[in-house]
């Protein structure tokens, strides 16, 4: 899919990068993701802490738990000191000596007043130049409402119009996040760290995310494999988004069950037999779809992650649009995940430290010409995960949602050619999305050490400019 954005490989050679720059058109970088065998997570990691960030101690165990090497800010003794009590690389961080570093991470966490947050402006005023092509800057934050002023709430919320000001000003694929941390949660940031600091986090741009305590306790688990032992059931597993869910999950570990429609079996028993997992031809709105995926987790002792994937577009403006449209739209991409899920919860077919993450869409949170139907069940989706999460969590349970952008897929590939190359360019990185950058999200949400991220939606679109 990726050779069909002729205009990013034609930016990405040399006479290309010479024309388009002339011309003042958008020169999009090839985005750096997973390759098997290759360092993941972006280093040196530029360090920057506000007074009284509570996160150094448990970015300090990441760092030494993932052998990062780190720079420190002049301001910054907090990190330097740490770094030698934790024995982790580091070392003064120069504009002139140290070189492109590859991620930036400042702990904003402690800042409550005016003079708390020239440090932030320092820092970044000083540093963000040295970011390399496809590095990474996060942002820890304190969760507004449990900020100690209105001060502190002010400026705790303000940097969600700083974070996502930076990802507009940098190029070179450059992505940026603000984590919100709850007091108390401070040992639960390490997956979603991870995560933004990874090549799996290179279509992933200008998200905040909030992090809580976990209920269910730490499990231990291997970061190179977060999914072995699991089982994971994908819905339209067959194709696109959903194969390239299907591949990432086998990828980490899983036994992956691929459920798709009966007429897509063929593709799916050979997707099946390449994971070495198993098919389920099922269409999810069958009148008995919710009790046959129920059966099936009892017999595998329960799912430990279900992707709500499969969905579908019926596209016309409302006063043009039959009720066949608006109805299997609904059913399809709504109410079935809805039943699947309610059936999965009140009967246990969901393991404890289960995972159930939904796919979204753009249109549900910006809408979009001719698709009320397809926003309203995408809109839906992420209602439904704000309302089951603080019960799933009861259960230790965790519920979450992926809202993609453009994504190069065979939905998007058959929209006519003016609107398309609109909707690849309208982003921060100017340029679609792989299917999988949409997994890549969608493994970081199900992963073991995820338990603290619930009941959220984050997007999966380079930064678009609609809907942000
Ligand atoms: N491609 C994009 O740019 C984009 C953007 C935002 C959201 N999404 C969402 O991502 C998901 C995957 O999209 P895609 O582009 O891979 O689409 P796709 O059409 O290529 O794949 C969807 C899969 O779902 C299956 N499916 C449809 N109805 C089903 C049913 N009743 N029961 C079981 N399976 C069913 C289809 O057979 C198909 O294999 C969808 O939910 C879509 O709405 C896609």
């Amino acid at each position: 899919m990726r050779s069909a954005d002729q205009y990013l490989s034609f930016t990405n050679s040399g006479f290309g990068k010479w024309v388009t720059g002339s011309l003042g058109l958008p020169q999009p970088v090839q985005l750096a993701r997973r390759q098997a065998g290759k360092p993941d997570l972006r280093q040196p990691v530029l360090m920057g802490t506000g007074a009284g960030g509570r996160l150094t101690e448990p970015l300090a165990a990441l760092f030494r738990s993932a052998n990062l090497v780190s720079l420190y800010h002049s301001e910054n003794d907090v990190w330097r000191e740490a770094a030698r009590r934790h024995e982790i690389m580091t070392a003064r961080y120069t504009a002139e000596t140290s070189g492109k570093v590859g991620a930036l991470l400042f702990d904003a966490t402690g800042i409550e007043d005016a003079i708390g947050l020239e440090s932030l402006y320092r820092f970044f005023h000083e540093t963000v130049r040295s970011v390399g092509t496809n590095g990474r800057i996060v942002v820890f934050g304190t969760t507004p409402e449990d900020a100690g002023s209105t001060e502190a709430a002010a400026i705790q919320r303000g940097l969600e119009g700083f974070t996502r000001s930076l990802g507009k000003e940098l190029h070179r694929a450059i992505a940026v996040q603000l984590v919100y941390v709850r007091p108390g949660a401070e040992a639960a940031i390490e997956s979603t760290t991870r995560f933004f600091l990874s090549s799996g986090a290179a279509y992933v741009s200008g998200q905040v995310v909030r992090i809580a305590k976990p209920v269910a306790k730490a499990v231990e688990y291997d970061p190179g494999k977060p999914q072995a032992g699991r089982t994971v059931l994908v819905t339209g597993a067959s194709r696109g988004i959903g194969a390239a869910i299907a591949d990432l999950f086998a990828r980490d570990g899983a036994h992956v069950v691929a459920l798709d429609i009966p007429p897509a079996a063929a593709e799916l028993d050979a997707i099946a037999e390449r994971l070495g997992g198993s098919a389920l031809p099922l269409d999810i709105t069958a009148p008995d779809a919710a009790e046959a995926i129920l059966s099936d987790a009892k017999r595998r002792g329960g799912y430990d992650v279900v992707v709500h994937n499969a969905g579908i577009t019926r596209d016309k403006t409302i006063a043009k649009m039959d009720a066949g449209r608006w109805d299997s739209v609904m059913d399809v991409n709504l109410f079935a995940p809805l039943r699947i899920t309610e059936a999965l919860l009140s009967g246990g077919g969901l393991r404890k430290n289960g995972r159930v993450v939904c796919v979204s869409s753009l249109s549900g949170i910006a809408g979009n010409m001719g698709q009320t139907n397809y926003a309203l069940s995408k809109a839906g989706l992420i209602g439904a995960v704000q309302r089951l999460a603080p019960e799933a969590a009861k259960s230790g349970i965790t519920i979450n949602a992926v809202a993609p952008g453009f994504i190069e897929t065979q939905m998007t590939a058959a929209i006519p050619f003016a609107i398309r190359e609109a909707g690849r360019r309208m982003n921060a990185m100017s340029q679609g999305g792989l299917p999988i950058d949409v997994a890549e999200a969608i493994g970081w949400f199900a992963s073991p050490g995820s338990g603290g991220v619930n009941g959220q939606t984050v997007r999966v679109c380079g930064q678009s400019l609609l809907g942000a």
